[in-house]
């Protein structure tokens, strides 16, 4: 059968990539056709000129009920290894390209979130949920553990005791508790999330996109570094972005010393009037 391209959609608006789960009758499970397509419209967003953030959402009530148990486990699984481990493949694939987007990413976690969710919750370097949002680690209510990342996504995120009764249980947690337990940023109700989230993206978009890629980056590398190793991997990481972007460096230190018409401490330098070299 073809692919349906619907399954996933974005549009652009004031600088913002919006893309969405759209599968929204499915509860917008992830299907390996879902996953192609998920991949595909990364590749069409990530080095858009006009796009400086990308937001993950869901269309209708969910954000993403996990994978499709039926396309994804039951009907691959009959084709075979060489079928599950290309679902596999291009699951994981989407969601590390998702973890290592060029642009910023914001999951709005919208409405129900299950297991395999977690893998581009994860992957979204900040979340902001719902009230009303619902997390599971479902897995352990049908029988299987949580795979595709979702453990260590749990352990990465949240603290041990926590994650061992979320993984455990299968019992769902509000967008409330997903702020307490760290699972996502913060939670607000469902009137303000888009509200709150496009708020969130334009602090985003007045940052030096060039050290938002290394930040993010870089938060994401030294977590699993010693010290002496993330001090050597950061001089490295800051010195290749200063390649990329010298002046942008230079005007920030500029406005400052010079023109005092910022403080660091307190704001953003203009980056309208960066010179280009
Ligand atoms: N896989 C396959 N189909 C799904 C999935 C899924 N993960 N989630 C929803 N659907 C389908 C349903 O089968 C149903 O299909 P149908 O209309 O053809 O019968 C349709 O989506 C709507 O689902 P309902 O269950 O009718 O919707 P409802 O709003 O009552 O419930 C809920 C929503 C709670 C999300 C429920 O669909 C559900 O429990 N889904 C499974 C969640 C889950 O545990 N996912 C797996 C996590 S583990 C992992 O990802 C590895």
């Amino acid at each position: 059968m073809a692919d349906d391209p619907t399954v996933a959609k974005y549009h652009v608006e004031n600088g913002i990539a919006w893309l969405s789960f759209n599968r929204p009758d499915k509860r917008n499970c992830m299907s390996p056709n879902l996953n192609r397509r998920m991949g595909e419209l990364l590749d069409e967003i990530e080095f858009r000129d006009d796009v400086g953030v990308l937001v993950l959402k869901g269309e209708g009530a969910a954000w993403s009920a996990g994978m499709d148990l039926k396309e994804y486990f039951r009907e691959t699984e009959a084709k075979g290894l060489g079928a599950t481990r290309q679902a596999q493949r291009e699951a994981y694939g989407w969601w590390r390209r998702l973890r290592w987007f060029q642009k910023p990413t914001i999951a709005m976690v919208n409405g129900w979130c299950f297991g395999g969710g977690y893998g581009p919750l994860y992957s979204c370097d900040l979340a902001i949920a719902a009230d009303e949002a619902q997390f599971a680690l479902s897995e352990i209510n049908w029988g299987i553990l949580p795979g595709g990342g979702a453990t260590k996504v749990v352990v990465d995120l949240m603290p041990l005791r926590d994650a061992m009764y979320h993984a455990m249980t299968g019992e769902l947690i509000d967008g409330k508790k997903a702020a307490d337990w760290r699972l996502v940023n913060e939670s607000v109700p469902l009137a303000d999330l888009e509200a709150r989230v496009t708020a969130l993206a334009n602090v985003l978009l007045q940052k030096n996109p060039v050290a938002l890629k290394a930040t993010k980056d870089a938060i994401r590398r030294v977590k699993e570094m010693s010290y002496d190793n993330a001090e050597d991997y950061l001089v490295r990481a800051q010195e290749a972005a200063n390649s990329y972007d010298n002046d942008g460096r230079k005007e920030g230190i500029k406005q400052f010393i010079d023109d005092k018409t910022y403080k660091p401490g307190l704001g953003v330098y203009d980056r309208s009037k960066q010179i280009k070299a």
